[in-house]
C-alpha cells in the first residue's frame, strides 16, 4: 500500500531556518458537526506544554461538537498526548495503547489518536503503524490544528488511517479554541519550541525552533482571563529569557512580565527560566512586581563543570552560583526549586559530589531528580555510557536525602504562620480536607468551612513535612 504521509524526521528537526510567521486558525465548517453525539476523551503525559496542548485539542473538539467523556470506556474518541522525555513516559503511553485494544474490540467505531512529543519521533512512529493496528489517527505538536481534518479523513473519507506530522516549521498559530481544564488557575504559552540543544534532551527535536507570541497576543489572552475571574497565571516556554529574540520587535521577557503584570491579575508564575540570559532586567522586574509570585524554578541539572560541558549547559557551577546568590540577594523572600539528572554518560563520583555540594549550597526548596535517560537522535545518545544502572539508582537516592532534608528545612520556617492558598479542591490525602498552593508554591492541605474551588484563604499552618504543609482556615480573601 502507498503511504500517503511522511514520517517525522528528527535531523530535519534540528533545523533552524526561517522567521516566526503568526498564523490564524478558524475551523472549516464541514467539520462542525463530526462529533455531534460522540465524546471524546484525551489522556495526558509530561509537562504543562502537554497539559496546555490538551486544552487546545479539547476546545477543537467541542468546536466539531463533540463533548467530553468520564472516561477512555465511555468514548467514542481517544486521544493520548504523550510525553518523550524519559523512556520511562514512553513505556507507559504503549502500555496504553496496547490497553486499548481491547476496549476497541469491543467498541469496533472508537477512534484511537497519538499525539505529543512521541508523534515527531519516527522510530516510534514506525513501531506504532507496524505494531498497533489499533491507532487511527497520529499528529505532531505542530499538526494539533489538523485534528478535525484528520478525524474527517478517518470518519469520511474512509482513509483507513491519518497521519501528519511535520518536523520543520516558524509558525505561531493564533485564536485555537480552547476548553480550559481549570476555572481559577491558567496556562497561558508565550513561546513554543526551544533552541538550546542540550545534548540529553529530545525537546529541541520534538518541539522545534523558538517561535514567540506576539507581546499584545499574550496580554490580550491574561486580561481575558482575569475578567472570566481566574486568579493565576502561569507563562509557559521552554526557556522563557529567550522571548521575543526571534521576533526582533524590541521587546524580551521582562519587558512582557511587566505588562502582564499591570494586567493586575493576582498570581503570574513563570516556567522555564534558565540559567543562562537570566539578565538583571529580569531580575529588577521580579523584584519590582508584586504580583509575580516569589517562586523561581532555576533548573541545575548537574554540579560538575565537566559534565555541564558535556550536557551544552551554558554557565559553570560558580557562574551558577553567582546568578544564584544575585537573584536571592534582590529578592529573599523567594523559593527556588531546580532539575537535576544522575548518571548523565559517564558522570564520576567526583561529578556527583560537586552535584550534591551544589544542593547543599542552594539549599533549595525542592528539587525534581532524574535519572539519565537515553533518548536516541540526541547527542548524549552517541556518548560512551559505562555507569552501571545500580551505580545511577544509589545516587539518585543519596540526592533524594539531600533533597528532602533541604526541603523539610524550608517548611519549618511556614510552622505557626499564615499564608494564602489558592484551593485546588478537595485534598488527595484526606477527603475531609482541602488542598491548594501558596505563592511560593508550597502545597497546603487544610480543614475549613464553605470552601470551594478557586477561592483564595488564609491558612494557619500547624504542621510542616518536607513537601507538603497542614493546617486551618482562619479566613477568606475578597477577590
Ligand atoms: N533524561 C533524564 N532527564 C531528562 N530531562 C530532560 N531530558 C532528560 C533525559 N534524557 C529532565 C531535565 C529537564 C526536565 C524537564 O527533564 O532535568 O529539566
Ligand atoms: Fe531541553 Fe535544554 Fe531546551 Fe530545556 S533548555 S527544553 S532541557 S534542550
Amino acid at each position: 500500500m502507498k503511504k500517503d504521509y511522511k514520517l517525522p524526521d528528527l535531523k530535519l528537526a534540528s533545523n533552524r531556518t526561517g522567521e516566526t510567521k503568526k498564523v490564524i486558525f478558524e475551523i472549516s465548517d464541514e467539520y462542525k458537526t463530526l462529533g455531534a453525539d460522540k465524546k471524546y476523551f484525551i489522556k495526558t503525559h509530561g509537562c504543562q506544554a502537554n497539559q496546555r496542548d490538551s486544552e487546545s485539542i479539547a476546545g477543537l473538539l467541542e468546536d466539531m461538537s463533540y463533548s467530553p467523556a468520564k472516561d477512555e470506556t465511555e468514548a467514542d474518541l481517544v486521544l493520548i498526548n504523550t510525553c518523550a522525555v524519559r523512556e520511562g513516559a514512553e513505556d507507559k503511553v504503549f502500555g496504553e495503547i496496547g490497553a486499548l485494544k481491547r476496549l476497541k474490540r469491543e467498541k469496533p467505531s472508537m477512534l484511537i489518536g497519538i499525539c505529543g512529543c512521541m508523534a515527531q519521533e519516527e522510530k516510534t512512529v514506525e513501531e506504532i503503524l507496524s505494531k498497533y493496528h489499533q491507532v487511527d489517527i497520529i499528529f505532531g505538536t505542530h499538526n494539533i490544528t489538523s485534528l478535525p481534518k484528520l478525524i474527517n479523513d478517518v470518519l469520511t473519507a474512509n482513509k483507513k488511517r491519518a497521519v501528519e506530522v511535520y518536523s520543520k516549521q516558524g509558525e505561531v498559530i493564533e485564536e485555537v479554541p480552547v476548553t480550559r481544564f481549570a476555572s481559577h488557575k491558567a496556562w497561558v504559552n508565550i513561546m513554543y519550541g526551544c533552541d538550546n540543544f542540550c545534548t540529553y534532551c529530545i525537546v529541541p527535536y520534538t518541539r522545534g525552533k523558538e517561535r514567540s507570541r506576539l507581546l499584545e497576543d499574550v496580554v490580550k489572552e491574561v486580561k481575558q482571563l482575569k475578567e472570566e475571574g481566574y486568579v493565576e497565571i502561569c507563562l509557559l516556554g521552554q526557556n522563557v529569557n529567550d522571548y521575543g529574540r526571534d521576533l526582533k520587535l524590541g521587546y524580551d521577557f521582562a519587558d512582557l512580565l511587566d505588562e502582564v503584570a499591570k494586567t493586575g491579575i493576582r498570581r503570574i508564575r513563570f516556567v522555564t527560566s534558565n540559567p543562562w540570559g537570566f539578565t538583571d532586567k529580569m531580575i529588577d522586574c521580579l523584584a519590582r512586581n508584586e504580583n509575580v509570585c516569589p517562586y523561581l524554578h532555576l533548573p541545575v541539572q548537574s554540579g560538575s563543570n565537566d559534565v555541564l560541558k558535556l550536557m551544552n549547559r551554558h554557565y559553570t557551577k560558580e557562574s551558577y552560583k553567582e546568578l544564584f546568590d544575585k537573584i536571592k540577594k534582590a529578592v529573599p523572600h523567594y523559593a527556588f526549586t531546580t532539575d537535576i539528572i544522575v548518571g548523565f554518560p559517564n558522570e564520576t563520583d567526583e561529578d556527583f559530589k560537586d552535584t550534591l555540594d551544589m544542593v547543599d549550597y542552594c539549599k533549595y526548596d525542592n528539587a525534581f531528580t532524574f535519572i539519565y535517560s537515553k533518548r536516541s537522535g540526541t547527542p548524549a545518545a552517541r556518548m560512551e555510557d559505562l555507569t552501571p544502572r545500580e551505580v545511577k539508582e544509589a545516587r539518585l537516592q543519596e540526592l533524594n536525602q539531600h533533597v528532602a532534608k533541604w526541603a523539610n528545612e524550608s517548611m519549618q520556617k511556614f510552622k505557626g504562620q499564615t499564608v494564602e492558598v489558592l484551593v485546588d479542591g478537595i485534598s488527595k490525602k484526606n477527603a475531609n480536607a482541602y488542598s491548594g498552593y501558596t505563592v511560593e508554591n508550597k502545597l497546603v492541605n487544610f480543614t475549613g468551612d464553605d470552601v470551594k474551588v478557586g477561592d483564595l484563604v488564609m491558612v494557619e499552618i500547624e504542621e510542616a513535612m518536607s513537601f507538603s504543609l497542614k493546617g486551618k482556615m482562619v479566613s477568606k480573601v475578597e477577590l
